[in-house]
C-alpha cells in the first residue's frame, strides 16, 4: 500500500497531516527517508514516525443492507451515500467492492483492503452475485437460455458470460451473474424485451445478506476468508 494510507492505518493522522509528515522527511521505511507519499510499503517493513514503528490496524470487512436510494459511493449526490448508515471511525478510508445502483437495494460490501475486494469485482475470479428481480412483464420460457448462453448488450464488444436463470414468479426471478458490468441486469433484460422493476442483490460469493434494511455488521472470519480462495 501507498506510504501515506499506511501512517493513516496506523495513526489517527488525515491523508494531508501524513503526507506533510513525509515530505518533511519524519518517516523511515527500513531505516531509510522516504520522502514520496506514493511510495509502495510492506505491512512487514519497519517503518517508523520520530522514531516509533508502526502498525497499522487490521482491515475491516463489512456487510451492509442498502436502502432504496441511496448512492453506492463514500459522499453524497443526487441521494445520500449508503455510507451514512455506517457508525464507524474513519468511514472514509473504506470502499465499496461491486456498486449498485440508487434504485437497487440489498448486499453491499464494504472494506479498506484492495486486495480483498479486487477478488470480488474482478470478472476472471467469476464470483456469483444472487439479484431478485422483478419484471415488469412475464418472463419468457426461452429467456433462461438464452442468459445461459450470454446475450448481447447494447454498445457492449463481447456477449455477457453465462448466466443462472430460476423463475420464482411469473415476474419474479433470480438471476446470478459473474460480471458485473455497467446497469448489467437491467441492460439484459432490455435486451431480451422485459424491464426490471425492481433490484435486489442477495448474494455475493458465499455470503448472504441477512441483516435488516439499512443495518451493518462485520464479516465472520470464514466470510471474509471466503474470497481469499477464489481461483482464477
Ligand atoms: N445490475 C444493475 O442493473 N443494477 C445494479 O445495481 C446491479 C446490477
Amino acid at each position: 500500500m501507498r506510504l501515506d494510507k499506511f501512517l493513516c492505518k496506523s495513526t489517527e493522522l488525515t491523508r494531508i497531516e501524513a503526507t506533510a509528515l513525509i515530505v518533511a522527511g519524519e518517516v523511515l521505511v527500513n531505516g531509510q527517508t522516504v520522502t514520496s507519499a506514493s511510495t509502495q510499503v510492506h505491512e512487514n517493513n519497519r517503518i517508523t514516525l520520530d522514531g516509533q514503528v508502526l502498525t497499522p490496524r487490521a482491515s475491516r470487512y463489512i456487510m451492509m443492507h442498502k436502502p432504496l436510494d441511496t448512492l453506492s459511493s463514500n459522499v453524497d449526490g443526487d441521494y445520500p451515500s449508503v455510507m451514512n448508515c455506517l457508525d464507524v471511525d474513519k468511514v472514509c478510508d473504506l470502499h465499496i467492492a461491486g456498486r449498485l445502483d440508487a434504485d437497487t437495494t440489498g448486499l453491499v460490501l464494504v472494506t479498506d483492503d484492495g486486495r480483498w475486494s479486487f477478488n470480488i469485482i474482478n470478472p476472471k475470479y467469476h464470483c456469483e452475485k444472487v439479484y431478485r428481480v422483478s419484471l415488469r412483464d412475464p418472463i419468457n420460457d426461452d429467456v433462461a437460455g438464452k442468459f445461459a448462453c450470454g446475450v448481447q448488450l447494447q454498445g457492449e464488444a463481447s456477449l455477457t458470460l453465462p448466466a443462472k436463470l430460476e423463475v420464482v414468479s411469473p415476474t419474479e426471478v433470480l438471476l446470478t451473474i459473474t460480471e458485473g458490468r455497467y446497469h448489467q441486469v437491467k441492460r439484459m433484460f432490455a435486451a431480451v424485451g422485459n424491464r426490471v422493476n425492481g433490484l435486489h442483490r442477495q448474494q455475493v460469493g458465499d455470503i448472504k445478506l441477512d441483516i435488516g434494511l439499512g443495518q451493518w455488521r462485520y464479516l465472520t472470519t470464514e466470510e471474509i476468508n471466503s474470497f481469499s480462495v477464489l481461483q482464477l
